[in-house]
């Protein structure tokens, strides 16, 4: 049998790595709460037209790399009526009734939803549609031909003559190849009709990233009624079809978080971005990651970037032809993209484009200013690179990432920058904001390489305080009943089993505790427990009650 593996792209994350893992995300909160943040949790998946409009259709990220799938509704009742009806009278010749439409009327809240002729000598029939073949289904539609034969409602004519005194047939028509359930189908016909009667109702996508989820909430949420700046944090998975390599996986960790607000807030001001960068240098320092690299640019407001983008497609003009099939697209629908261009031989021709820098106004430029001068002035580290625009539409003014050597191809720690108008893109309400995201799975690589440099074996598992052996079967309930009371008193307890050997349960002892306790008959009557610890070799008598003193 093929064994089944985990999908390429995706990975378990397995103790001890994981405790690393804990340990980094506590770390962010810690930091983040210093900073007044609270943590927002968003779906891990959304309505695909979100990024779409959020991120930008032609950024790599949504024209590449979404898990995009069409969500079905599970019945679409209509669609089989339809396709039934079609049968009926283009391939069987049958009619649907006209002629009594107040019978139908009558009996439609019994979930009739059609009346069929059949002509003479058939007799007309009582059709309702379901899912499936339910008991309810059943008794509603003999209900529905009792109603027609009680209730004195029906005029002279041929058809309803023959209802009142035959009564119609019954007909329940469900999807072929279901499970059927087992219930008494008494006089009514079922037919199973084939086809496929699901509704495509929502084209829905992992998410490839936070911010649009998370601006979303904010104008779901109405959070700028508050009138107050929202700061809000966010841990969790993101999806992208990229090409898996180190440090680059379909399934990735962000930790990432956003400042919103209306600008009567303040949330336009150079300072929050000059704090959230500080905030960034703070907890990179805390975790102990040195040797990482500030880029910073700004690609100019929403009155900057088109005039920018009008020159960059008039250079494309002549440049473009010889550029990849991306960037010749791109010349046309998005020329900004074409800066994102990864492919060698089009690097040359990319940096004789026009410079972003050039094109900004004068307010552009003063917040530039102001943030550099902020970060100056609070000694966080930086490098202006005019070339830095990064992928996603959304972004207005600064950009940033940071980078580490360490990382290789994939050097970006984290990214993130301004986008000032995204909420209005999305149909909310003026909320300009600032926020990044980082890529955990290599923030944790960074530290792990650190690691292996600075502290050998470190990441190893954490030893238990105390193994507990008992020494045979009888031992067992009571060995769980001693665990349970040093685990309460805060040890880290590993449980053994009496059908282990004393040499079994001293091997894994020794693997996974620092002390072995053995709990025999003798232990168990007396209450004297003898404990060995495995660093010292040395062996100990003690009372029970001193028991989780002595472990620790
Ligand atoms: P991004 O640059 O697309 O920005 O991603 C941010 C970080 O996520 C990257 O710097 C990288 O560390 C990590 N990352 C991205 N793709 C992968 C991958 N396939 N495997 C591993 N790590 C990856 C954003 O996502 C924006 N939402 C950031 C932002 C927040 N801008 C404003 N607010």
């Amino acid at each position: 049998m093929t064994l089944i593996k985990a999908v390429r792209g995706t990975r378990d994350l397995l103790p001890p790595e994981t405790e690393l893992w804990n340990r980094v995300e506590a770390t962010a909160r810690r930091v983040f709460a210093r900073y007044n943040f609270g943590e927002i949790r968003t779906p891990i998946f959304e309505d695909t037209q979100l990024f779409a409009r959020g991120v930008g259709e032609e950024t790599d990220i949504v024209s590449k790399e979404m898990y995009t799938w069409e969500d079905r509704e599970r019945f679409d009742v209509q669609s089989l009526v339809n396709a039934w009806t079609n049968v009926q009278i283009n391939d069987r010749g049958f009619v649907i009734e006209g002629a009594i439409p107040y019978v139908l009327r009558e009996v439609e809240k019994f979930g009739v939803r059609l009346i069929l002729g059949r002509r003479n000598p058939e007799k007309p029939e009582f059709v309702a549609f379901g899912a499936k073949v339910t008991r309810e289904a059943i008794e509603a539609l003999s209900r529905a031909k009792q109603a027609i034969q009680t209730k004195r409602i029906l005029p002279f004519s041929p058809d309803a003559d023959y209802l009142r005194r035959f009564g119609p047939g019954l007909r329940l028509v469900v999807p072929a190849g279901l499970p059927a359930e087992d219930v008494d189908r008494g006089e009514v016909e079922i037919e199973e009709f084939p086809g496929q009667f699901s509704k495509s109702v929502q084209s829905l996508t992992l998410r490839p990233e936070n911010t649009a989820g998370v601006v979303r909430a904010y104008i779901e949420h109405k959070l700028g009624e508050t009138g107050l700046l929202q700061k809000l944090y966010y841990i969790g998975p993101q999806f992208r079809r990229e090409r898996p390599q180190k440090g680059r996986y379909r399934q990735f960790w962000q930790i990432g978080a956003e400042v919103i607000g209306p600008p009567s807030a303040g949330s336009e001001s150079p300072l929050r971005d000059a704090e959230v960068l500080e905030m960034l240098a703070s907890f990179l320092d805390e975790l102990g990651i040195t040797g990482w690299k500030l880029v910073l640019n700004s690609v100019g407001s929403s009155t900057d970037r088109p005039r920018y983008i009008a020159a960059l497609r008039e250079a494309l003009k002549d440049k473009a032809p010889q550029m990849c099939g991306d960037c010749q697209r791109r010349a046309e629908t998005n020329p900004l993209r074409v800066l994102d261009c990864k492919v060698p031989e089009d690097q040359p021709i990319i940096e004789t484009l026009p410079r972003i820098a050039d094109y900004l106004d004068e307010e552009s430029k003063a917040h530039f200013a102001a943030v550099l001068a902020a970060l100056d002035a609070c000694g966080v580290q930086y490098e202006v690179n005019p070339r830095l625009v990064r992928g996603l539409d959304y972004y207005t003014r600064t950009t940033f990432e940071f980078t580490h050597g360490g990382l290789g191809a994939q050097n970006a720690l984290l990214g993130g920058g301004r986008y000032d108008g995204l909420s209005e893109m999305l149909g909310g309400p003026k909320a300009p904001g600032i926020g990044f995201a980082m890529g955990l799975d290599r923030l944790i690589l960074t530290l792990q390489n650190r690691r292996a440099d600075e502290a050998p074996g470190a990441g190893q598992f954490a030893l238990a305080d105390a193994y507990i052996a008992p020494l045979s079967d009888t031992q067992n309930a009571a060995a769980l009943e001693l665990a349970r009371e040093l685990r309460r008193a805060g040890l880290r307890v590993e449980l053994g089993d009496g059908a282990f050997r004393l040499k079994k349960s001293f091997e894994i002892g020794n693997k996974v505790a620092r002390a072995i306790v053995l709990l025999g008959e003798d232990e168990q009557r007396s209450g004297i427990l003898t404990i060995k610890s495995f660093a010292t070799g040395e062996q100990t008598k003690i009372p029970r009650g001193e028991l989780a003193q002595a472990l620790r």
